[in-house]
This record gives structure tokens, C-alpha cells and sequence, in this order.
């Protein structure tokens, strides 16, 4: 993601005195509290959570592995839960659900207490226990959240995957992680059409050995056409009929691990991020709080899957853990029924989708991505002017950079000039956001994320691992242990180190390239490593060049993220062809066949996410001297750049050929 110099842009939009004088912090001073002894500050959060034994040391920190709030019992379905029915939060509602087609379905606190329990004792009648790892793959339904707590409840291990990742993704994962259980839905709605989310299930477990069970919601009914097989899978609701609504939540070490989650990986394979109970418990109980600014009278609606982080920390747990009301959707953005059209207007495009749910339900925070922002603002600001969105009160980003435009666009037709909006710089492997403003201290700048969150001590550092001064682009590290912080990767410790902690000698690495202003704000400049970030999805190119070479016809591969409008990064594949598999010169036919079909092989290996924008057909890569492909000017040529220095490549003759060959096969 390019964003240039705009970092230097000199905006900023202090916050209302108005906000900052009802704010969970509004005090300035807290990060000079934190900084001065960040374990207190830390310790003052996990304090706030309902412990079954309390902790008797704060952190142990052997680099790089960090244990918090040692000697501690816990469990975190009963902190987002449980605690809540003793209080007036007992009736409230804690998710509101709107589904594609227009159905909705709320859940009191107390509601929700019974389904989690229920589901707990089902885990537990199929054999479920302590430790035990199980699988989700299930769509933005109330019972996404029910099966995690239920999970936490009885000290289970989730591992939630993306219903858009394939099959062997999920193969893949599941097998990784060793999963007794698969908890997946019959399908669910996407722009008017099923994701069949039961038999890329049912593809998948032909090949995880260690799967006994499959749990299946009805969420469509009979459209979806599956079969049940005898013995492995079994219906949801004939499962929780007629079970008890009582389950003791399982008292879990602090750091019991929680749930593990798959992200790329530069060097290929996806990496198990393991999170553990109360640290990761207390960093999203902290950055809810203090970012959201959350309240008993919020309506807060997160618009990540929780097939994410972003859906695991601020759908489920973050704000189940404060209390909140959270809003769940299922579908596409751009789809659906309008108030006004009658019950009986079939579905169908809808880019007032979300500004329609946020005048009906009177969602007061918005918290998603700059992609979904960038479309809005090219669709135009006529669908969310056609709703009364004055709901609103504050605005978050999350994902990727944030271009100022889009910022700008979102502060203003958005959030009619008055919402604060904070972007939210952190990663699956943090856990909880690290860098954001605080809405009640923080002057925003449209396109800094600002400042790292109190007691996260976050520096930017050269090559080398020296500080850079202010202004100087560098790479981004962490200096200190955090609570949520990944504990390691599943089953692979070397590579934990390899990967975070290897660059540099005691310090975090999380692979992003960043500059602090003067003003001591950060600017994300994006990744600094083989990740893409397309619509803010990780997408590693080495996945997806090792995929391609999987074909038949593809001898060699190299994919590099090209700078794209609405998604900051869009993959595009050279490729070389094997040997009596090319089209004809000449054979544009053939050549759209054969790019149409390895797009297509891509989305079916890796998930639809994955599918690359371009293929270009190629006789030969750019390579230096030393056989090392050179992406930076495959990157030149996609972006249609004039080049720079050639001087170190095998043979400079390639490129100017691939530039002629991309201006042609551009699709
Ligand atoms: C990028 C998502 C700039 C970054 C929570 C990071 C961002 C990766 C921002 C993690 C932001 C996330 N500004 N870049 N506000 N938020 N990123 O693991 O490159 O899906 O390393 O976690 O997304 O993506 P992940």
C-alpha cells in the first residue's frame, strides 16, 4: 500500500469537549501512569475481570515468551456472560441480529447465557473437554459467538476459520490443530445466493483423520441440499433439545490457551496464532473500553467476520466482556431490502444496505474497514444521505492504512462531522488494537492511526534495530510485553521466534513499515514483508505462488500486490508456462481460458478472497543474478510504472517484454 508522503499532511481535528467530558478516558495522563509501570496499568485492567482464584504475579517475562497473571483462575465465557446476569445488565440485550434476507433475532444477556450453556453441555456430551481443539466455520449468526463461549466455557480450544477459505483451507487448519469437532451452518446468505458452507465442510473432513463429530445449524433449511452422515453429523437443534441450561464454567489458568487463529504467513504455510485466557481477556477489555468508548446505551456494530481477529476481539469478546449490545449481520453490505420497498420486495443490490440498518436499529459505533469505506465513497454519498445515520457518535477503521480521502469522506458524510474516528493499527498475532487514538484525548490526523494505546510501547526503528528520528520512515516494533500478545505459534515455537522475534534481538517485529510525526503520532505505511493486504485480508504471495504451481501448465509463479482503488492491494500473478501447455501465439482465446481457469484454480484452493485480479502469461521472470525473482519491478510493471535501476538483473530484456505482454493481458 502506497501511501506516499501524505503522513506529512498537517489536519487535525482535536476532540469535542462535549466527547471528552463523558469519555472512559478523558484524562490525558493515564499514558504517563502507564508508561511509569506498565504491569500496574495493566494489572488495574485484569482487576476489573472476575477471577475463581487471583493471580499472584503479574508477568513473567523470558524473551520472547511472556506469561501474565500467573497463579490465576478464570474463564471468559463467564466473564462475558455470567457476571452480567447479577447486575441490571441481566435483561439487556446483548446481540441484535439482522440476517441477509431481512430476518432479525435479538438475545438478552440472560438469553444468551442459556443458549452458551446449553452448547457447553453438548461439547461435553460428544466428548469434548479441557484442551481439546474444535474447528468453527460458521457464518455471522448469534450462534458464531454462542459456540466460541460455549467453547471458553468448557475450556476448549477454537479454532474459528473464514467461511470464505475453501475446503483444503480448511482441511488444512483443522488438521494443524489436531480438531475433534467441526461446528459449522447447513449455508448462509451472500448477496442473495448460499454459501455452502456444509459441503465444502463435508469436502474438507474426507481428510482430517482426527474429526469425529459435525455440528450443523439450519440456517437455510431445505434450499441448501445437504446430507447428514450418519453417526458424524449431527443437527444443532436436535442436539441442544432437551439439555440442560446448566453448565459450570471450567476454571482455566490464565494462560490456558484460549483459541487459536490462522493467518498468513510470508513464507507460505498459515500461522496458528495461539492466544491465552486472561491476558487476551484483559487486552480487549481494556482497548473496548477505553477506544469504543463503550456504554450500557451503545448499539455498536462491528462489520468484521468473525472469521477474523478483528471479528474474535471486538464482535465476541471485547464487548461481551464490557457488557455491550453488539450488532451482528450476516451478509454483503451491498444487498438487500430497503425500509419502505414492503415485506415482499425480493432482496437484491442495495448500497444503502448498512446506512438502512443504522437508522433502523440506531447504531451509535461503527467500527470497519477502509475497503468497505473506499466502495461507499465511489458508490457516492446519496445512499448513506438517503438514511438518517445522526445515530452515529463514533467511527472506527481497522485492517490497512486508511487513506486520507477516505477519512475525510467517512468523518464527513459518515459521521456528519462530529464522530470521532479512530483508526485501529494491530494484528491477529496482538490480539487487541495497539495503536489508535483515545477519542476523548486524541488529536486525530486523517491517515495516522496516532498514538500506541497506554502501557504499549511501540518505536520505529532502522534496519539495523537503532531508533530513527521522528520522520524518518523505518519499521515498526514493540519494546515491551503486552497481555494479548500472541504466546507462540500452535505446534511450531521455532518458527515463533523465527518470525517475531529473530529480526531483531528483544524486540517484537511485526512486519509493518511506519514514521512518527513530530507530534509523536505513527503513520502506517504497510506491510514490509510478502503479505498482501487486499480489502484488508492478509493473503501471503508465497501461498498463492505455491498454489498456482500446483497446475499442470504453470512451471513457475510470482505474485505481488498491486496498488488498487478500492481494496489498497489487489493480487496479480506473472506466470510462466510449462512446455506444450501455452496457447498458441497469437491464441487470445486460449490465453483468456487458460488465465479465466487458473483464477478460478486459486479461489478453489485458497478461498474466493484469494482470487488474483490478473494473470499474465509469461516466458520468463525478472531475475537477479542470483535467481531471485525481483517482485519490486513486477510490481513496476503492474502498477505501470516507469522503471528504475535494472542494472542488477540476469537479463533486462524481460521486462521490457512483460511490460508490453501486461499492457495486452490486463483483464
Ligand atoms: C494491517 C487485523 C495500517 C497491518 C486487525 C497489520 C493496518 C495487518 C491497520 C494485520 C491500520 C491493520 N493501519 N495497517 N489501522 N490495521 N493493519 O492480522 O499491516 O488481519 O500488520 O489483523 O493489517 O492484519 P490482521
Amino acid at each position: 500500500m502506497s501511501i506516499g508522503n501524505e503522513w506529512q499532511q498537517e489536519l487535525i481535528f482535536p476532540p469535542a469537549p462535549e466527547f471528552t467530558a463523558q469519555a472512559n478516558a478523558g484524562d490525558a495522563s493515564i499514558y504517563a501512569t502507564a508508561a511509569d509501570d506498565y504491569e500496574a496499568f495493566w494489572a488495574s485492567w485484569a482487576d476489573r475481570l472476575e477471577w475463581f482464584t487471583p493471580y499472584n504475579t503479574v508477568l513473567e517475562w523470558n524473551p520472547p515468551h511472556a506469561k501474565w497473571f500467573l497463579g490465576g483462575t478464570l474463564n471468559v465465557s463467564y466473564n462475558c456472560v455470567d457476571r452480567h446476569l447479577s447486575t441490571h445488565r441481566r435483561d439487556k440485550t446483548a446481540i441484535v441480529f439482522e440476517g441477509e434476507p431481512g430476518d432479525t433475532r435479538s438475545l438478552t444477556y440472560a438469553e444468551l447465557s442459556v443458549e452458551v450453556n446449553r452448547f457447553a453441555n453438548v461439547l461435553k456430551k460428544l466428548g469434548i473437554n479441557k484442551g481439546d481443539r474444535v474447528t468453527l466455520y460458521m457464518p455471522m449468526t448469534p450462534e458464531a459467538a454462542i459456540a466460541m463461549l460455549a467453547c471458553t466455557r468448557v475450556g476448549a480450544v477454537h479454532s474459528v476459520v473464514f467461511g470464505g477459505f475453501s475446503a483444503e483451507s480448511l482441511r488444512e487448519r483443522s488438521n494443524d490443530s489436531g480438531a475433534k469437532l467441526i461446528i459449522t451452518a447447513d449455508g448462509y446468505w451472500r448477496r442473495g445466493h448460499i454459501v455452502p458452507l456444509k459441503k465444502t465442510t463435508d469436502e474438507a473432513v474426507a481428510g482430517c483423520p482426527t474429526v469425529e463429530n459435525v455440528i450443523v445449524l439450519q440456517r437455510i433449511g431445505v434450499d441448501a441440499g445437504i446430507t447428514m452422515v450418519e453417526g458424524r453429523d449431527h443437527w444443532w437443534h436436535d442436539l441442544v433439545a432437551g439439555v440442560s441450561d446448566e453448565c459450570p464454567a471450567e476454571p482455566m489458568d490464565a494462560e490456558d490457551p484460549l483459541f487459536i487463529l490462522y493467518t498468513s504467513g510470508s513464507t507460505g504455510k498459515p500461522k496458528g496464532i495461539l492466544h491465552t485466557t486472561a491476558g487476551y481477556l484483559t487486552g480487549v477489555t481494556a482497548t473496548t473500553n477505553y477506544v469504543f468508548d463503550i456504554k450500557d446505551t451503545d448499539l455498536y456494530w462491528c462489520t468484521a467476520d468473525v472469521g477474523w481477529i478483528t471479528g474474535h476481539s471486538y464482535v465476541v469478546y471485547g464487548p461481551l466482556a464490557n457488557g455491550a449490545t453488539v450488532f451482528m449481520y450476516e451478509g454483503s453490505p451491498d444487498w438487500g431490502r430497503t425500509v419502505g420497498e414492503g415485506a415482499g420486495a425480493a432482496p437484491g443490490p442495495n448500497r444503502a444496505r448498512l446506512w438502512d440498518i443504522i437508522e433502523r436499529h440506531k447504531v451509535t459505533i461503527l467500527y470497519t474497514a477502509p475497503t468497505l469505506i473506499r466502495s461507499c465513497m465511489k458508490w457516492g454519498e446519496v445512499y448513506p444521505q438517503k438514511h438518517d445515520i445522526s445515530s452515529l457518535r463514533l467511527l472506527g477503521s481497522v485492517g490497512e492504512p486508511i487513506n486520507p480521502e477516505a477519512w475525510l469522506w467517512y468523518h464527513e458524510f459518515i459521521g456528519g462531522k462530529n464522530c470521532p474516528i479512530v483508526d485501529t493499527w494491530w494484528q491477529t498475532e496482538t490480539g487487541a488494537i495497539m495503536i489508535s487514538p483515545l477519542p476523548g484525548i486524541t488529536n486525530t490526523k486523517p491517515g495516522s492511526a496516532t498514538k500506541p494505546f497506554p502501557g504499549i510501547c511501540a518505536e520505529i526503528v532502522d534496519e539495523q534495530g537503532n531508533p530513527v528520528k521522528d520522520g524518518q520512515k523505518g519499521i515498526l516494533v514493540i519494546r515491551k510485553p503486552w497481555p494479548s500478545m500472541l504466546r507462540t505459534l500452535w505446534g511450531n515455537d521455532e518458527r515463533y521466534k523465527q518470525v517475531y522475534w529473530s529480526k531483531f534481538e528483544g524486540l517484537y517485529f511485526p512486519g509493518d513499515g511506519a514514521v512518527r510525526d513530530d507530534d509523536g503520532d505513527f503513520w502506517l505505511l504497510g506491510r514490509v514483508d510478502d503479505i498482501m493486504l487486499v480489502a484488508g485480508h492478509n493473503i501471503s504471495t508465497m501461498e498463492m505462488e505455491s498454489s498456482l504451481v500446483e497446475h499442470a501448465a504453470v512451471a513457475e509463479a510470482a505474485v505481488i500486490g498491486k496498488s488498487h482503488e478500492i481494496k489498497g492491494q489487489a493480487p496479480v500473478a506473472f506466470v510462466i508456462i510449462r512446455e506444450g501447455y501455452g496457447p498458441a501465439a497469437g491464441d487470445t482465446e486460449a490465453a483468456d481460458k487458460l488465465r479465466a481457469e487458473l483464477k478460478e484454480f486459486v479461489a478453489h484452493k485458497l478461498g474466493a478472497i484469494c482470487r488474483p485480479d490478473d494473470i499474465i502469461l509469461s516466458a520468463e521472470l525478472p531475475k537477479t543474478r542470483s535467481g531471485k525473482i525481483m517482485r519490486r519491478l513486477l510490481r513496476d510493471v503492474a502498477e505501470g510504472r516507469v522503471m528504475g535501476d535494472t542494472t542488477t538483473l540476469a537479463d533486462p530484456a524481460v521486462v521490457a517484454s512483460l511490460r508490453e505482454k501486461y499492457s495486452s493481458d490486463e483483464s
